[in-house]
């Protein structure tokens, strides 16, 4: 089956003859055991509400399908998939490899959380090849991080490398891979060991709930990944898990939708005079192009533009001048975002050297031509202010 199907056919175990097509919610914190020797076997499979019951396996089985991968399980949010998935694998004295272009509270989680548990963090280049991850390596690395592409920069990263070079050390490789939805590339097939999502985004696709999924390799990784969770009391609710698998159902079509915005939108962008530079992987000039060509199907709606150097009133006129465009941090949607983003305050391994502000745009199912006209108004009122 293609992906399409895949989607719509994943995670939908009934044995009932007459059935409803949605699993239902099934929210627990208690299971009753009907005897002794129940008990005796729900110690060995479900026996609480932590970590979910059938909803949450239903949408992990989906996601399991989309990924390519052994298992997932579901954290409360994209962040604690990340911070989860780097501490099933690390402890006291080990070292992480993280990209510089990551979601910065996961760089701030290894920073400041990891480094009090005397775990170090190195920052590389995301546009880093093998033997430059393999000269960063250290006999006590055992993670390497990547997120491809980078959600404010956008360089596409050459997975199969970085997986080789971690696979040599000894370490893993985890890859958040929320921008392609699990759709547009496939960590796993590339190398990676986990493959982790904001569901939040994409999978949600409505904007109204927090989830991370986490999918393994193998059944090592999986087994890591569980005890991780279990132990740190993660939990998601079987609302939030059922809505995010009804997502998953429009995934591809919504996404097509995103893709076909996006791209108009970056180049409509790219033509603007107040336009240094459009970074969309699909785009000629966003790093790790080819990359991209090579390893992804599809490209989703978040993307970048560098501005010319502009006063920050008049930026402030064009977020401001937005009516149908919102200012939001997320993004995966169906609604249209901006974003200013402030690559140059946080990094460190490479340097970020555009003089304009940049403005992180998601595209959302709107029709483009409202879209457009929403941006005309916001560049008209920043001309303005100028
Ligand atoms: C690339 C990426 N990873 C992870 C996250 C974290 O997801 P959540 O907001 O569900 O914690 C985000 C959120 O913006 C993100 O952009």
């Amino acid at each position: 089956m293609k992906d399409k199907t895949k989607l719509i056919a994943a995670g939908r175990p009934h044995g009932r003859s007459a059935h409803p097509v949605n699993p239902p919610v099934e929210r627990v914190s208690t299971v009753l055991f009907p005897t002794y020797d129940d008990y005796l076997e729900g110690a060995r499979t479900i026996n609480y509400g932590r970590l979910g019951a059938s909803t949450h396996r239903a949408l992990e089985e989906a996601v399991t399908v989309l990924e390519g991968g052994f298992e997932t399980r579901l954290a409360p949010s994209g962040l604690a998939a990340c911070n989860t998935a780097i501490l099933a694998f690390v402890g006291a004295g080990d070292h992480v490899l993280m990209t510089d272009a990551a979601y910065d509270p996961t760089r701030k989680f290894c920073e400041k959380f990891l480094a009090r548990f005397g775990v170090e963090t190195t920052f590389y280049d995301p546009m880093s090849d093998r033997d430059a991850i393999a000269g960063l390596m250290r006999p006590e690395t055992k993670v390497v991080f990547a997120e491809s592409p980078g959600s404010l920069t956008f360089e596409v990263q050459d997975m199969p490398a970085l997986a080789d070079a971690a696979h040599a050390n000894g370490a893993v490789l985890i890859a958040d891979n929320t921008w392609a939805a699990g759709y547009f590339c496939k960590p796993i097939a590339l190398g990676a060991d986990v493959s982790i999502q904001a569901a939040t985004k994409y999978l949600s696709g409505h904007a109204d709930c927090l989830v991370g999924t986490v999918t393994s390799a193998n059944e090592t990784a999986a087994k890591k990944i569980y005890m991780a969770l279990l132990q740190l009391g993660s939990n998601v609710s079987a609302d939030d898990a059922y809505l995010i698998l009804r997502g998953v159902r429009t995934l591809s079509a919504r996404l097509e939708r995103h893709q076909e915005n996006g791209l108009a939108l970056a180049k409509w962008l790219a033509k603007r005079s107040e336009v240094e530079r459009v970074i969309h992987p699909a785009l000629k000039g966003c790093p790790g192009q080819a990359t991209w060509k090579r390893d992804f199907t599809g490209a989703s709606g978040l993307f970048a533009a560098v501005l010319k150097p502009a006063p920050l009133p008049a930026l402030k006129a064009f977020f401001n001048g937005l009516k149908l465009v919102g200012i939001g941090f997320s993004w995966g949607g169906y609604e249209s975002l901006a974003l200013p983003v402030h690559p140059e305050r946080y990094r460190t391994a490479t340097a970020w050297e555009e003089e304009g502000p940049v403005v992180r745009f998601h595209a959302g199912l709107e029709d483009i031509d409202d879209i457009k006209a929403d941006i005309d108004n916001g560049f008209a009122a920043m001309t303005q202010a100028q």
